[in-house]
């Protein structure tokens, strides 16, 4: 029993396989935190500070008790108005312009399977493997009412969050924020560790201590950003990857966000995960109700490695939807570094039949094949092949492509619109813009208001009619610029930026019905919206613009914390690098990309035959260690920020089987021999090495390591399996 109730003292225990969580509704109603960490049984409210605090008020309702404060209590879903002075997950303006809700528990529902939102993407679990509660708290004033969503995957360690907000009074209401999550800690000191970067450099990694003060990321931008990803882990201070205790709390959505961490008068700890306040003022009329997205929780006290596998599989068994959840992709050659704007429809059937010559399945045709569109200033919102410029139709393209017995994949943006397309031309009135202002440009285009159906159906129809002209079997789904204009010609602006999300998860929703088979991916100048999300409905995300193989150890490693390999589009491409200049071996690059979905993004004919074969060879070893790579269990084995070499490996659930990849990242005279240690083997299992088939115990390779070659120079790869020896 995962969820268990004891109705004497109102207490909700939920327990996972090595977890336990617990509140408490107590006499006033009030739904208290009493803990969340490793399992721990018997009742915790003894924890609970009950002191007279000056300048910590008390309600009014608990009579002459001055021990009683919500500013020092630890608080489930913490409102704004109630007397609490830290930051709050819920702040509700009411119609006469006060800025209070006050919630008390009011029932509360024990159910089987795993809750679903409304029209949100959410963890998803068969009945037997995960079960719901659902807490009802009330505001008996306003008429609010929230309902507290928990679901608990008992054997995968996770639990989940998610709140309905509902107007059940008379007056309309305004939504000022709204949080899914929130953790207060009674006691610890914790750091915060966060994934900022920008565009091409996504998901960089900084670990800082929670001290007095707010500390938050988040986004504006009207997706979940470059900046930020919506995901951060509370470690000790001790929490390596291998020991101490840390919980993650991961956004499963793709747009404006905030986190806040928060250390209080008292040295508790508060986190908050959900909405991003600004620009959003969501009014709710009598009867109306809205879906705060989905936190997924999980702790560990087998440090940050063991937090990142429980992630891996609930995001690969639990949002991964669809035939390429569990499939093997598509090994692709993308158009994009290969020839940008300058192609026509030879030139991607050269491209197939090179693709063909290198073992590769794929041939995707990217971003200038439509409308007027030779650079990014014009062509977006119209969905037409240019004819004329890859002299013949799609249908004609993507038959020579087949023909070569490869498969074809397109790249479209179809949220946004140039101001030079017939598309602008004819509604300028879809974009998302400011009354009476120029909207702000990015990248020379504007933003369609997704948050309007009349403008995703038209879209829907184009993209529709494109997919439907020939075979096409992968759609890159790309989106090129923030939003910065949160106002629709229709509609009211402080709901704009959750409806253009919600907007876009219907399209997606739409087509991922329509089209079963089709592969998505991802993509927002890369890794800019790259979120559990997305991978709902795209069960691959392009991981950034930046392909060169040494940042991108970086970046993938960053990525590595929340998202499994099998989401991190990845691709070997020319040297030098297009984003850095930095010349790389093609054997680290393809060892680099072979941590994520891995493919090409060059022009094979530039390739001399030497590097064709090594290229064949790569695919060759790429579709041994796939299904690895795709299922296994993923280790990270340093830290690139503070070690000479990047090093991870990829193990088999059974254990019989492990890849091991290593980049040198830093490397001096003369240097001394670095050893890496593996993780994740039967100490007591021989494995043999497919490189000079050396047999070592599991336990010599993880504790001993094993030393790298010393002729291995800066950038260079070593990568090497190690197979189970049958006794
Ligand atoms: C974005 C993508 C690239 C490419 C270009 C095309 O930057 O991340 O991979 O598709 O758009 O314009």
């Amino acid at each position: 029993m995962a969820i268990i109730y004891q109705e004497k003292e109102r207490i909700f225990t939920l327990e996972t396989l090595h977890t336990t969580y617990q509140m408490k509704a107590d006499s006033r109603g009030e739904l208290l935190h009493l803990y969340y960490g490793k399992k721990a049984s018997g009742n915790l409210d003894y924890l609970l500070p009950f002191f007279d605090r000056s300048f910590s008020g008390n309600p009014g309702d608990a009579g002459n008790d001055r021990t009683y404060s919500l500013d020092v209590l630890t608080l489930e879903y913490p409102t704004l108005g109630v007397g609490d002075y830290r930051s709050a997950a819920l702040d509700i303006e009411n119609s006469d312009g006060t800025e209070c809700v006050d919630l008390r528990y009011y029932s509360h529902e024990i159910k089987k399977g795993k809750y679903a939102l409304r029209g949100l993407p959410a963890v998803f679990a068969d009945e037997e493997e995960a079960q719901t509660l659902s807490v009802l708290l009330k505001d008996s004033v306003n008429g609010v009412q929230v309902e507290l969503l928990y679901g608990v995957l008992e054997s995968e360690d996770i639990i989940t969050r998610a709140a309905v907000i509902s107007n059940e009074g008379t007056d309309a209401v305004t939504i000022q924020k709204a949080a899914s999550a929130c953790l207060d800690f009674l006691h610890g000191e914790y750091d915060l560790i966060s994934f900022y970067g920008r565009h091409a450099m996504e998901r960089n990694v900084q670990r800082a201590p929670i001290r007095h003060g707010a500390f938050s990321i988040g986004s504006r931008r009207g997706a979940s950003s470059h900046q930020y990803n919506p995901g951060v882990i509370l470690a000790g201070k001790n929490t390596t990857e291998e020991q101490g205790s840390c919980y993650g709390l991961l956004f499963v959505y793709s747009g404006n966000f905030s986190c806040e961490a928060e250390k209080d008068q008292f040295d508790q700890t508060r986190v908050l995960m959900g909405l991003q306040s600004d620009y959003f003022h969501y009014p709710l009329n009598p009867g109306e109700s809205f879906t705060v997205p989905e936190t997924i929780l999980c702790f560990s006290d087998q440090g940050l490695g063991a937090l990142s596998r429980r992630y891996h599989d609930c995001i690969r068994n639990h949002i991964c939807r669809g035939k390429y959840a569990h499939g093997e992709r598509p090994l692709l050659l993308n158009s994009w570094e290969a020839a940008y704007f300058d192609f026509t429809g030879e030139t991607i059937v050269n491209l197939a039949s090179e693709a063909k010559e290198l073992g590769v399945d794929m041939v995707v045709m990217d971003d200038g094949w439509f409308g007027k569109r030779d650079n990014d200033d014009s062509g977006l919102g119209d969905w037409q092949v240019n004819k004329q410029k890859l002299g013949m139709s799609l249908k004609e393209l993507v038959g020579k492509v087949n023909d070569l017995g490869v498969r074809f994949g397109i790249w479209m943006e179809p949220e946004m619109v140039s101001e030079d397309s017939d598309l602008y031309r004819a509604h300028p009135d879809w974009a998302l813009r400011f009354p009476g202002r120029t909207p702000v440009r990015g990248r020379n285009q504007l933003v369609l208001d997704f948050s309007r159906e009349d403008v995703r159906e038209a879209v829907f129809t184009q993209v529709c009619q494109v997919l439907d002209s020939g075979n096409i079997e992968y759609l890159k789904w790309d989106m090129n610029r923030s939003l910065a204009d949160f106002a629709s010609a229709k509609g009211v602006p402080g709901k704009v930026a959750y409806d253009y999300v919600l907007g876009l998860y219907d399209f997606l929703e739409k087509l991922t019905a329509r089209y079963p088979d089709l592969l998505i991916e991802g993509c927002s100048g890369g890794g800019g919206r790259f979120d559990a999300g997305m991978l709902y409905y795209t069960p691959q995300i392009w991981c950034s613009d930046n392909t060169d193989a040494a940042d991108r150890v970086f970046i993938q490693y960053g990525t590595s914390f929340f998202y499994p390999a099998c989401t991190v589009g990845a691709h070997v491409s020319a040297v030098p690098n297009h984003q850095t200049g930095r010349e790389v071996s093609l054997k680290t690059r393809g060892i680099v990309a072979m941590a994520g979905t891995f493919g090409y993004e060059l022009n094979p004919a530039l390739l001399s035959e030497t590097e064709k074969e090594e290229v064949r060879e790569q695919v060759r070893t790429f579709r041994k260690v796939e299904g690895l790579v795709r299922n296994g269990d993923y280790y990270r084995l340093s830290d690139p920020y503070e070690e000479a070499f990047a090093a991870w490996a990829f193990v088999s659930k059974e254990k019989d089987r492990a890849l091991l990849s290593v980049v040198m990242m830093k490397k001096h005279g003369n240097a001394p021999v670095s050893y890496v240690r593996m993780k994740g083997l039967l100490p007591e299992a021989e494995y043999e090495n497919t490189l000079d088939s050396r047999v070592y115990s599991g336990s010599a390779l993880m504790e001993a390591g094993i030393p790298l070659p010393l002729e291995m120079g800066e950038y260079r790869g070593y990568q090497v399996e190690f197979w189970r020896r049958q006794t």
